[in-house]
């Protein structure tokens, strides 16, 4: 057996945690593993008819590794020894890379959406490999399916910090990606409580609240603004102005960077365009304006941004992704393709790609969190 590993979509820590796992369960079973790099850019040839479209980091040889960037790496324990606890992934990724919506820049300027998908099953089936094992959130599993149809075996591999893929009950990288947040709002209490302000923190998170809730609820936040519950500004307010009257000179407001005033809409720092969605952000300067505006309070706003995607994975990211690794392989032993491996504490199981896929698992609004958070006195601004 040959079996291929691509990382596609936002990296998460745990992403290399799922590499070794793959590489060592299979190296047992005596099946060789080779890891695409940059998402599936590893299996395009270089050059021929298709410019990609935008900026693309750098892509010369890979000093640290001392390898060509390009193509296909071949993984065995000595390449996949001791990065369980390092953030990033060892293959690189990318979140504007479908194969299925190749961004290509034609010869007039003008951007076009190639299928360059018939290109790619070419290359696995050239390359003589047997099984992918797709490790991606929801865009990049839908990817993933669509390869499974065009013939390649594929086993899929849940990962995103923002916990919104169905049918698992955790995607790793969110716990990491939610201790990270909750220690920076540990760390803006005490400037907050010093200055007399109120801080309002732009975390991760574009249809998905998980990260400001459970992060919003754990570093004990005053407002929790999350995509699924609409904001009415003058009830954030209302929480800041009652801290006040109980002598709670400062407030914390958590917001996802999806989150949205009951009237209005979504922040964006850039539209989606050919071969790349949106980009969300700035909804927390906005709401820091609005608090100065009608509560005269000094406020003060940040982004925590990429920090959350970064990091050594904290221990539960890191089992849930060895875990996840090694029950990919054993998905391919049993030749159980077109599955992705799910969290259903206290096992991992198998669910179709299908079952998955285009769909996101956003927080409901009976969720034990929202109900313990709202008998603690936390606002949702509702
Ligand atoms: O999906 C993961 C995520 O981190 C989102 O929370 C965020 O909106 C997005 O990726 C940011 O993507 P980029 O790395 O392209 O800025």
């Amino acid at each position: 057996m040959r079996i291929a590993i691509s990382t596609g979509g936002g990296d998460a820590p745990g992403l290399n945690a799922v590499i070794r796992a793959v590489v060592l369960s299979a190296h047992q079973r005596g099946w060789q593993c080779f890891g695409i790099r940059r998402g599936y850019d590893g299996l395009y040839r270089r050059g021929g008819a298709h410019t990609f479209a935008y900026a693309k980091p750098y892509d010369g040889p890979d000093r640290r590794r001392g390898e060509p960037r390009g193509g296909l790496v071949a993984l065995g324990p000595d390449q996949v020894r001791g990065i369980t606890h390092l953030g990033g992934t060892i293959l690189g990724t990318t979140n504007r890379g479908n194969p299925f919506r190749w961004p290509t820049l034609l010869p007039d300027g003008t951007v076009q959406e190639i299928d360059r998908s018939d290109e790619l099953v070419e290359a696995f089936k050239a390359r003589r490999l047997d099984a992918l094992v797709a490790i991606g959130g929801d865009g990049s599993l839908s990817i993933a399916h669509g390869l499974w149809q065009k013939g390649i075996p594929v086993v899929g591999v849940p990962k995103t910090i923002d916990n919104d893929v169905v049918g698992t009950e955790s995607t790793f990288g969110f716990d990491t990606a939610v201790a990270t947040a909750t220690e920076a709002l540990d760390k803006l209490h005490t400037t907050a409580e010093s200055h007399d302000r109120v801080m309002v923190v732009e975390l991760m998170g574009r249809y998905a609240g998980w990260i400001a809730l459970h992060s919003g609820l754990s570093g004990s936040a005053d407002v929790i603004l999350i995509p699924e519950i609409p904001f009415d500004i003058e009830k954030v307010c209302e929480k800041i102005r009652a801290r006040e009257l109980a002598g709670r000179n400062f407030s914390i407001v958590v917001a996802a960077e999806g989150a949205r005033p009951k009237d209005g809409k979504v922040e964006l720092l850039e539209e989606a365009k050919k071969g790349s969605v949106e980009r969300l952000g700035g909804i927390a300067s906005r709401i820091a304006a609005a608090i100065t505006e009608r509560t005269g309070k000094e406020t003060r706003s940040l982004v925590l941004g990429h920090l959350q995607r970064g990091g050594s994975p904290t221990t539960f990211d890191r089992l849930l992704a060895l875990r996840f690794g090694s029950a990919a392989v054993r998905a391919i032993g049993e030749g159980a393709f077109g599955t992705v491996v799910v969290f259903t504490p206290p096992t991992v199981s198998r669910r179709p790609i299908t079952d998955i896929m285009g769909k996101q698992k956003v927080v409901p609004l009976d969720s034990g969190i929202i109900l313990t958070a709202r008998n603690l006195g936390i606002s949702f601004g509702d």
